[in-house]
Protein backbone atom coordinates (compact mmCIF):
# COMPACT_ATOMS: atom_id res chain seq x y z
CA UNK A 1 0.00 0.00 0.00
CA UNK A 2 1.18 3.17 -1.29
CA UNK A 3 1.05 5.71 2.27
CA UNK A 4 -0.60 9.02 1.51
CA UNK A 5 2.07 11.78 2.26
CA UNK A 6 0.44 14.75 4.01
CA UNK A 7 2.63 17.25 2.39
CA UNK A 8 4.08 19.45 4.80
CA UNK A 9 3.19 23.53 5.37
CA UNK A 10 6.08 25.14 3.81
CA UNK A 11 5.67 28.56 3.31
CA UNK A 12 8.83 29.92 2.46
CA UNK A 13 8.30 27.74 -0.69
CA UNK A 14 6.85 30.95 -2.24
CA UNK A 15 9.48 33.29 -1.59
CA UNK A 16 11.37 34.52 -4.17
CA UNK A 17 14.03 36.94 -4.35
CA UNK A 18 13.77 38.84 -7.93
CA UNK A 19 16.41 40.55 -9.79
CA UNK A 20 14.98 43.43 -11.76
CA UNK A 21 16.27 44.27 -15.32
CA UNK A 22 19.66 46.68 -14.53
CA UNK A 23 20.00 49.20 -17.58
CA UNK A 24 24.16 49.84 -17.10
CA UNK A 25 24.91 53.39 -18.17
CA UNK A 26 27.84 55.31 -17.89
CA UNK A 27 25.37 58.23 -16.64
CA UNK A 28 23.89 56.18 -13.73
CA UNK A 29 22.52 52.84 -13.48
CA UNK A 30 18.65 52.19 -14.17
CA UNK A 31 16.14 49.30 -13.02
CA UNK A 32 12.66 49.20 -12.86
CA UNK A 33 9.65 46.80 -12.57
CA UNK A 34 5.76 47.10 -13.83
CA UNK A 35 2.40 46.11 -12.92
CA UNK A 36 2.36 42.17 -12.91
CA UNK A 37 5.67 42.22 -14.91
CA UNK A 38 9.07 41.47 -12.87
CA UNK A 39 6.40 40.69 -9.98
CA UNK A 40 3.84 37.98 -9.36
CA UNK A 41 0.81 40.33 -8.72
CA UNK A 42 -0.80 43.56 -9.78
CA UNK A 43 0.37 46.47 -7.80
CA UNK A 44 -2.20 48.04 -5.94
CA UNK A 45 -0.24 50.04 -3.38
CA UNK A 46 3.37 51.59 -2.74
CA UNK A 47 4.82 52.94 0.72
CA UNK A 48 8.45 53.12 1.48
CA UNK A 49 10.17 53.43 5.27
CA UNK A 50 12.92 55.86 5.84
CA UNK A 51 14.68 57.58 8.45
CA UNK A 52 14.78 54.62 10.51
CA UNK A 53 16.94 55.21 13.54
CA UNK A 54 19.68 53.13 14.79
CA UNK A 55 18.23 49.68 16.32
CA UNK A 56 14.75 50.26 15.29
CA UNK A 57 12.84 47.69 13.93
CA UNK A 58 9.65 48.00 11.70
CA UNK A 59 6.94 45.13 10.61
CA UNK A 60 6.57 42.85 12.92
CA UNK A 61 3.44 41.08 11.65
CA UNK A 62 1.73 39.08 9.05
CA UNK A 63 -1.15 39.73 6.43
CA UNK A 64 -3.98 37.42 5.86
CA UNK A 65 -4.29 38.22 2.13
CA UNK A 66 -1.62 40.67 0.57
CA UNK A 67 1.88 39.88 -1.29
CA UNK A 68 4.33 41.93 -0.89
CA UNK A 69 7.92 42.74 -2.61
CA UNK A 70 10.47 44.64 -0.76
CA UNK A 71 13.34 45.95 -2.58
CA UNK A 72 16.09 48.22 -0.58
CA UNK A 73 16.17 51.20 -3.09
CA UNK A 74 19.30 52.46 -0.95
CA UNK A 75 21.45 51.33 2.11
CA UNK A 76 20.81 47.71 3.51
CA UNK A 77 18.28 46.45 5.71
CA UNK A 78 17.61 42.70 6.65
CA UNK A 79 14.03 41.01 6.23
CA UNK A 80 13.49 38.30 8.12
CA UNK A 81 10.46 36.01 7.76
CA UNK A 82 8.61 33.13 9.97
CA UNK A 83 6.61 30.75 8.51
CA UNK A 84 5.22 29.47 12.06
CA UNK A 85 8.29 27.23 12.26
CA UNK A 86 11.33 27.93 10.37
CA UNK A 87 12.87 31.40 10.07
CA UNK A 88 14.49 32.83 7.16
CA UNK A 89 17.02 36.33 6.93
CA UNK A 90 17.38 37.42 3.55
CA UNK A 91 20.16 40.75 3.70
CA UNK A 92 18.99 43.46 1.00
CA UNK A 93 21.47 45.79 0.01
CA UNK A 94 21.37 46.56 -3.91
CA UNK A 95 18.56 48.54 -5.54
CA UNK A 96 18.13 45.79 -8.37
CA UNK A 97 17.07 42.58 -6.40
CA UNK A 98 14.29 42.75 -4.06
CA UNK A 99 12.35 39.52 -2.16
CA UNK A 100 8.73 38.88 -3.21
CA UNK A 101 6.84 37.47 -0.06
CA UNK A 102 3.37 35.63 -0.18
CA UNK A 103 0.55 36.41 2.71
CA UNK A 104 0.57 34.59 5.73
CA UNK A 105 4.19 34.62 6.33
CA UNK A 106 5.97 36.37 9.41
CA UNK A 107 7.75 39.27 8.37
CA UNK A 108 10.03 41.96 10.04
CA UNK A 109 12.93 44.24 9.03
CA UNK A 110 15.41 45.51 10.86
CA UNK A 111 19.36 46.25 10.90
CA UNK A 112 19.04 49.38 9.02
CA UNK A 113 21.80 51.26 7.91
CA UNK A 114 21.97 55.16 7.85
CA UNK A 115 19.75 56.60 5.56
CA UNK A 116 18.24 53.00 4.01
CA UNK A 117 15.38 53.27 2.37
CA UNK A 118 12.93 49.98 2.03
CA UNK A 119 10.39 49.87 -1.03
CA UNK A 120 7.68 47.98 -0.52
CA UNK A 121 4.69 47.56 -3.22
CA UNK A 122 1.44 45.51 -2.19
CA UNK A 123 -1.29 43.66 -3.70
CA UNK A 124 -3.91 45.44 -1.64
CA UNK A 125 -4.74 48.42 -0.96
CA UNK A 126 -3.98 49.51 3.30
CA UNK A 127 -6.62 47.90 5.01
CA UNK A 128 -5.75 47.38 9.19
CA UNK A 129 -7.74 44.07 9.39
CA UNK A 130 -5.63 42.34 6.94
CA UNK A 131 -2.74 42.73 8.99
CA UNK A 132 -2.10 39.62 12.46
CA UNK A 133 -0.23 41.10 14.75
CA UNK A 134 -0.07 38.85 17.04
CA UNK A 135 2.14 36.00 16.86
CA UNK A 136 0.10 33.32 18.70
CA UNK A 137 -2.99 34.14 16.62
CA UNK A 138 -0.58 34.09 13.20
CA UNK A 139 0.53 30.35 14.37
CA UNK A 140 -3.25 29.44 15.33
CA UNK A 141 -4.21 30.50 11.95
CA UNK A 142 -1.31 28.75 10.35
CA UNK A 143 -2.04 25.69 12.14
CA UNK A 144 -5.63 25.82 10.32
CA UNK A 145 -4.34 26.29 7.09
CA UNK A 146 -1.92 23.58 7.62
CA UNK A 147 -5.10 20.85 8.25
P1 LIG B 1 2.44 49.59 9.86
O1 LIG B 1 2.26 48.79 8.62
O2 LIG B 1 1.69 49.14 11.09
O3 LIG B 1 3.99 49.68 10.18
P2 LIG B 1 4.89 48.70 11.05
O4 LIG B 1 4.29 47.34 10.91
O5 LIG B 1 6.26 48.82 10.47
O6 LIG B 1 4.81 49.19 12.46
O7 LIG B 1 2.08 51.08 9.55
C1 LIG B 1 2.26 52.10 10.49
C2 LIG B 1 1.13 53.09 10.37
O8 LIG B 1 1.08 53.65 9.08
C3 LIG B 1 -0.23 52.47 10.64
O9 LIG B 1 -0.85 53.19 11.68
C4 LIG B 1 -1.04 52.66 9.41
C5 LIG B 1 -0.24 53.57 8.53
N1 LIG B 1 -0.17 53.05 7.15
C6 LIG B 1 -1.03 53.59 6.20
O10 LIG B 1 -1.86 54.46 6.48
N2 LIG B 1 -0.95 53.12 4.92
C7 LIG B 1 -0.06 52.16 4.57
O11 LIG B 1 -0.01 51.74 3.38
C8 LIG B 1 0.80 51.59 5.58
C9 LIG B 1 1.77 50.51 5.25
C10 LIG B 1 0.71 52.09 6.85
Amino acid sequence: MVPILKKQYNKMEGVKIIQLPKIIDKRGNLSFFENSNQIPFDIKRTYWIYDVPGGEQRGSHAFKKSHEFIIALSGSFDLVLNDGNIEEKYSLNRSYNGVYIPNLLWRRLENFSTNSLALIVSSISYDHNDYIRDYEEFKTIIDGVKK
